[in-house]
């Protein structure tokens, strides 16, 4: 299994291009079991949870051409697609569930396995399932698996959904698109993501307005051949902005719509970072000495994002002073802070907030990732870290970071991929 040697302190400074949203593109390839006719998604990023989605695609009979450089991937559906998505495929990326919504809006049924937990949470779909049976879906679990289907066409109704959930938000509005007559969807999510889904399908000719966290699809017959391309990825550029914060850089951050991470840079330039924005670019500027936020709370968009968390603590274990992080969205997603006391942190857990006691001097060890956003969090630790780092199991960052360590290479950050 592959390992990143990393030997710090590094200093930051350069250029850096933002890649395309994972949790945008994940939502938009599920969606486009709705077409009939080709559809091209362009600017996806190349992590193995996109390469996950396609071959689920393939493997209901989603016919896909990719650009030589596997960022445009045009997708042909066939007139009777398969409607069974196996556990082998599903385990290995939760957001398959996606694929539930439009096949039983398209084809009135689907065979699914259940996504297992993870290791941040036992992350349920009963959201999910509640509002697809409200919509029509008939469905009973069995095996593990969702054996879900409708009477023809799901029918349009009102939805309030009793907790902000994105994965069953986007599942109802993509459900909803072919669906008879009006949904209203109530207590929605409202993430960026979300909206890059709904432009995408209003692009093709679907019906959906948007009011605060109300969401209102009128269903119409069938969707237009279109092509859209993807939005750029917040969490990778919240990222990078975290990681020139830490490390006293100078960087800019490309291609990426500042407004959508405005509430992080407002955070990190209370922790004193100096950041200049314009249309599509970012010049951040780290500060001799980070200030520590007494409190850090992850809420749902607008708020601090949980995929943020991981980050923003190491960020506070440098911090001058103590601080508090609590995580609100996930039951159990602290799995790196065992590591990052490793590296010499000195974080206490009660319950659902970290404290953290800052002024940290972190020394380089060898290190275990856990999920996506810890791994990275590992990654910035040993950025700022004295001596050599080894970060073991980076299968998961590739899930969702895009060549990370050629972006950092160049960067300034000496970095290493072991075989
Ligand atoms: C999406 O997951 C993202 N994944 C996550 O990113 C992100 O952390 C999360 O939203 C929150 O922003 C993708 O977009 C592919 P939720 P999702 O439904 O949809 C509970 C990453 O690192 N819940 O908003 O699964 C759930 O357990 C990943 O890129 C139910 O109880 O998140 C959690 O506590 C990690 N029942 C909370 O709601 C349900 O049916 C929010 O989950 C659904 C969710």
């Amino acid at each position: 299994m592959d390992k990143f040697l990393i030997n710090g302190p590094c200093k930051i400074k350069g250029n850096v291009s933002i890649s395309g949203s994972k949790n945008a593109s994940l939502p938009i390839l599920a969606a486009t079991l709705l077409f009939d006719k080709p559809v091209v998604i362009k600017n996806l990023p190349r992590v193995r949870d996109i390469n996950t989605m396609l071959n689920l695609l393939k493997s209901l009979g989603s016919k896909i051409i990719l650009s030589r450089d596997k960022k445009t991937a045009k997708i042909i559906n066939k007139k009777n697609m398969k409607t069974f998505a196996s556990y082998s495929l599903v385990k290995t990326m939760r957001g398959s569930i996606l694929v539930l919504g439009p096949l039983i809006s398209k084809y009135h049924k689907s065979k699914i396995s259940l996504p297992g937990g993870c290791l941040i949470g036992a992350r349920p779909v009963n959201y999910h399932l509640t509002a697809l049976k409200k919509l029509g879906m008939k469905y009973e679990l069995k095996d593990g698996y969702i054996l879900a289907k409708s009477k023809g066409k799901l029918s349009g109704t009102t939805i309030n959904f009793p907790k902000i959930s994105v994965g069953a938000t986007e599942n109802s509005i993509i459900a909803a698109c072919l669906a008879k007559g009006k949904t209203v969807l109530k207590n929605c999510a409202i993430e960026p993501e979300i909206k890059d889904l709904t432009n995408f399908l209003n692009k093709a000719g679907a019906k959906i307005k948007w009011t605060g966290r109300v969401c209102k699809i009128i269903g119409v017959n069938s969707l237009n051949e279109t092509e859209y391309s993807v939005m750029a990825d917040r969490i990778e550029a919240g990222t990078f902005c975290v990681a020139a914060t830490l490390a006293k850089g100078n960087l800019q951050i490309n291609n990426l719509n500042p407004k959508i991470i405005g509430t992080e840079i407002k955070l990190l330039k209370k922790v004193g970072a100096k950041i200049k924005t314009s249309e599509n670019k970012i010049l951040i500027k780290g500060p001799e000495k980070i200030k520590s936020i007494k409190s850090i709370k992850t809420k749902e968009f607008p708020g601090i994002p949980t995929d943020l968390q991981a980050q923003l603590m190491v960020l506070m274990c440098k911090a001058v002073g103590k601080s508090s992080i609590t995580e609100s969205i996930f039951e159990n997603r602290f799995m790196h802070v065992a590591e990052l006391q490793r590296l010499g942190a000195k974080i206490n857990i009660k319950n659902n907030t970290a404290t953290i006691e800052g002024n940290t001097k972190f020394i380089g060890a060898e290190l275990m990732s856990s999920d996506l956003r810890a791994s990275v969090a590992l990654v910035l630790a040993a950025i700022v870290s004295n001596g050599k780092s080894y970060i073991n199991r980076i299968y998961h960052l590739d899930r969702g970071y895009e060549k990370i360590e050629n972006k950092l290479k160049k960067i300034g950050v000496k970095i290493k991929r072991l075989k």
